[in-house]
């Protein structure tokens, strides 16, 4: 007697940005109720390569939920905590000497997620050395190269609050995140199933009951995928016009940069895949135009002091530049 099994035959099929989504959210889900956005955005940002800013104030689940995402993606974890007195090799690693040699002892960079929490926290030649990584995806110590694993995301967090002895980040690294994402309080719903779905007291909550849904291999051919995504001249050109609205707004004296613009079209393939479609819509740019663009305009002083909010800027841009149908 023969089984012929279909299901263990079957050869897998190509990887689907929407079935994975589905099941991290579920994983997720499991331990951090609601903030599906910010699940959702580092999900993104590790299928595109992209770096994410989480801000928001203490206990919204920052660090729990990329913790979270990284066990769901299979991938290993790492987390900084930056303080005044940190330097740049605490974040890269250094030389030792051992048994009279040179050796190179890794940093806690070397992983595939990091959380880089309260990056603000550091002076900014330590920033620097987190920030240059990001860009490179490798790290140089002592004239020698050292590339970290793939995929490699950064998720960094900050307080809105500016408090006494933070160093802002300035323009041009801000620049390198992909994402920007605000994580404010939950629901009140949420808040109250939060209480009820985990009995656990003050213990940080079962992070262990989350499940690998996928690994690096298929992440990076999801990647792929969504680099394949088709982005025609119109769509292209309206993403141009985007950016280049953005810095003829009189409330703004620096804007969104050529990179923002090369960021937007990631984000906005992406949003097609989980769209489940092979093509760039209007409507996919526009949806990812707030997270992309808002960390990176820099209002005049007077906008400043009037109280603008960068997203007022990209909203007044959305409205302002003709869509294309
Ligand atoms: N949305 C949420 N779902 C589940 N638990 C939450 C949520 N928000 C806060 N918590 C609880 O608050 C704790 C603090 O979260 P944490 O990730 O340390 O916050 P942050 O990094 O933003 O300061 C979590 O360990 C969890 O117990
Ligand atoms: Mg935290």
């Amino acid at each position: 007697m023969t089984f012929d099994s279909a299901a263990d035959s079957a050869t897998p099929g190509p990887p689907d940005i929407q079935a994975l989504r589905q099941r991290v959210q579920e994983q997720v889900g499991q331990v951090v109720i609601g903030q599906t956005g910010a699940t959702d955005v580092v999900l993104v940002s590790a299928i595109v390569g992209g770096h994410v800013l989480l801000e928001g104030v203490p206990g919204v689940a920052k660090t729990l939920l990329t913790n979270c995402v990284a066990r769901a993606l299979g991938m290993s974890f790492g987390r900084i905590q930056f303080t005044p007195d940190m330097l740049p090799s605490d974040v890269t690693g250094n030389s030792v000497l051992l048994d009279g040699e040179l050796r190179f002892r890794p940093g806690p960079v070397f992983t595939n997620v990091l959380l880089a929490d309260e990056i603000n926290r550091t002076p900014p030649k330590t920033q620097a050395a987190l920030l240059e990584s990001m860009q490179e995806q490798q790290v140089s110590i002592d004239g020698t190269t050292y590339t970290l694993p793939q995929p490699f995301l950064v998720v960094a967090t900050q307080n809105p609050v500016e408090q006494e002895g933070t160093y802002p980040l300035p323009e041009a690294q801000l620049d390198r995140f992909l994402f920007k994402v605000n994580v404010g309080y939950p629901a009140e719903t949420d808040e109250v199933s939060m209480l009820l779905s985990a009995h656990r007291g003050l213990a940080p909550t079962a992070i262990g009951d989350i499940a690998p849904v996928t690994n690096a291999a298929e992440l990076l051919s999801i990647r792929a995928v969504v680099e394949s995504t088709v982005l025609n001249e119109t769509v292209a050109s309206y993403i141009v016009s985007l950016i280049r609205a953005t810095r003829h707004q009189p409330q703004v004296s620096i804007g969104a940069s050529p990179r923002a613009a090369v960021h937007l079209m990631a984000a906005s393939k992406a949003a097609a895949r989980l769209g489940g479609r092979d093509f760039v819509t209007p409507d996919d740019v526009r949806f990812m135009a707030p997270p992309v663009l808002r960390h990176r305009l820099i209002l005049t002083p007077d906008a400043e002091l009037e109280g603008t909010r960068p997203d007022q800027v990209v909203t007044a841009v959305l409205n302002s530049v003709p869509v294309p149908r």
